[in-house]
């Protein structure tokens, strides 16, 4: 019996005549069958289902959030759609930088638009972007016809809001400061049948000043190993041949369980589940990436030849100034350690331009690290101000000119360096997992490397989710094109 089989048959447990339970998961899945008993009235009454429209935006974190979102609203009864046009839109939102909270007040102008077509519309609002204070004020007061609202320490409260929400005509906004609780066992829906992620630990603690998601997302808070194992033989009983492990900063897993147990050997642990074939995970931070970690990976078959270690500047001064707790020189030695120790391991990156008090000095510091890592692939962003965090106090904040000028000068060495690192493979047949049809071209199937690498070639729908060996024949920067072979 699968995950949610076993869920469902807690939900249809529930006795609606009783009042709620005051135990979770049990008070949520009594909620979900509260739903579903106004869903089916309202569909009863307009003569079609009811549709429901989740958006996703940001990390991982949030896909897997989404995940839940959407395993909620399916038991709820809602059909999902693609189409916005619904009769309930949610969007998870993220606030890393403000680009990605202007998208949200742009599309709320849309659906503002269709809301006033379809009176039956309800819009709801949950994420990252909504444990800010300025903006749920920003929203109560110019984004009125917004139904509901909540944080990302309530999450798993879903089914209970939806359900106030479905009941009263006003508006539902709870939003938590802080939560110690993690609730398992509520529905999901997974994106892909053969690929999931895994959330080992939820929040942060290392407060880099430039960023938000300390005040978004709180304190680290671990999950069981128990309880990620468990989850873990469920998904590979369901066909689930990878997983990624997730969390803000994974290398500091299990500090503050009862029983401290260290990333490494959570990694041991799910290495032992049969018909899991890959492991993966992110993010580490370089501070905390431990000898054992590396270790582990060595001598793993199943964890993934890849690494995602921020690097976020390469000049010491900008380093410190970012609280990141790490030199260039310190980087780079845990740069070579691992490349070592693992030498078909990828390494990626994140970078940010244009932190206050960068100079195109400190950029040029940026990109010798980026020449001698020569990562794989580096995700480059402009320094964005967030409000409340330590950085937007600083008053050396870098003009745009100066920032753009380094960014684009970064840019052009991470895609050169990218591209050599990646070409090394050129010729090799290796094992990649075919993830989707080709968006571009129905004749090719993306696939993925060990070492996260994409390579696309010739393939049909019925190889997704297969392990196949493929010879890698032309690099095109950061992927491949090739050719599935027989073994
Ligand atoms: N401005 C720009 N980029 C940021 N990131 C986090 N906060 C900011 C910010 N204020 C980037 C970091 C992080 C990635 C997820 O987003 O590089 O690793
Ligand atoms: Fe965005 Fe960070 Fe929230 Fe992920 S955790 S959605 S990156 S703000």
């Amino acid at each position: 019996m699968g995950q949610n089989d076993e869920i469902k048959k807690l939900m249809e447990a529930q006795d609606l005549m009783l009042p709620p339970p005051g135990q979770e998961p049990q008070r949520q899945h009594y909620f979900i069958k509260k739903c579903r008993e106004i869903i089916r009235a309202k569909s009863d009454k307009m003569g079609r289902p009811l549709t429901a429209c989740s958006v996703c935006m940001g990390c991982q974190m949030n896909a897997r959030d989404s995940e839940k979102l959407i395993g909620i609203l399916e038991q709820a009864g809602y059909q999902m759609t693609e189409d916005e046009n619904a009769d309930f839109v949610i969007y998870n939102t993220c606030t890393v930088r403000d680009n990605a909270n202007q998208k949200v007040y742009g599309r709320l102008g849309v659906l503002n638009g269709m809301k006033k077509k379809n009176p039956h519309m309800r819009i709801a609002l949950c994420g990252c972007m909504m444990q800010e204070e300025s903006v749920i004020q920003k929203i109560k007061k110019s984004y009125r016809f917004v139904d509901l609202i909540f944080g990302t320490h309530n999450i798993f409260k879903f089914p209970e809001l939806l359900y106030r929400m479905l009941e009263s005509d006003g508006r539902v906004i709870d939003i938590w400061q802080s939560t110690d609780q993690i609730v398992e066992d509520l529905p999901i829906v997974r994106k892909y049948p053969f690929k999931s992620g895994v959330n080992v630990m939820f929040g942060c603690n290392n407060f880099c000043s430039y960023c938000i998601v300390p005040y978004v997302r709180g304190r680290e808070r671990s999950r069981r190993p128990k309880d990620i194992l468990r989850e873990i033989v469920q998904l590979a009983a369901d066909g689930v041949v990878e997983v990624m492990l997730l969390g803000q900063n994974v290398n500091s897993y299990g500090k503050n369980l009862e029983e401290s147990v260290s990333f490494a050997e959570l990694l041991r642990e799910v290495e032992k589940i049969d018909g899991l074939e890959r492991i993966r995970f992110m993010t580490s931070h370089p501070k905390d990436l431990s000898d054992e970690l590396i270790q582990v990976m060595k001598e793993s078959q199943k964890i993934c030849r890849h690494l995602h270690l921020p690097l976020q500047s390469g000049s010491t001064r900008i380093l410190q100034a970012m609280n990141r707790r790490y030199t260039k020189e310190q980087y780079l030695e845990l740069a070579w350690k691992i490349r070592r120790e693992i030498p078909d391991i990828a390494i990626t990156t994140d970078i940010i331009v244009g932190f206050p008090g960068e100079t195109l000095e400190d950029v040029e510091e940026t990109i010798d690290v980026v020449r001698q890592v020569k990562f794989e692939n580096a995700f480059t962003f402009l320094y964005s101000k967030r409000t409340g965090t330590p950085a937007a106090a600083m008053e050396n904040q870098t003009p745009e000119a100066v920032a753009k000028e380094g960014f684009d000068k970064l840019l052009k060495v991470v895609q050169d360096t990218a591209r050599e690192r990646v070409a090394l493979l050129q010729g090799q047949t290796l094992p990649a997992l075919a993830e989707e049809v080709n968006s571009q071209d129905v004749s090719l199937l993306t696939g993925r490397l060990s070492n996260n690498t994409i390579v696309h070639f010739p393939g049909d729908a019925s190889m997704i989710g297969k392990i196949m060996d493929v010879r890698l024949e032309a690099c095109h920067g950061f992927y491949y094109v090739g050719k599935a072979v027989q073994v």
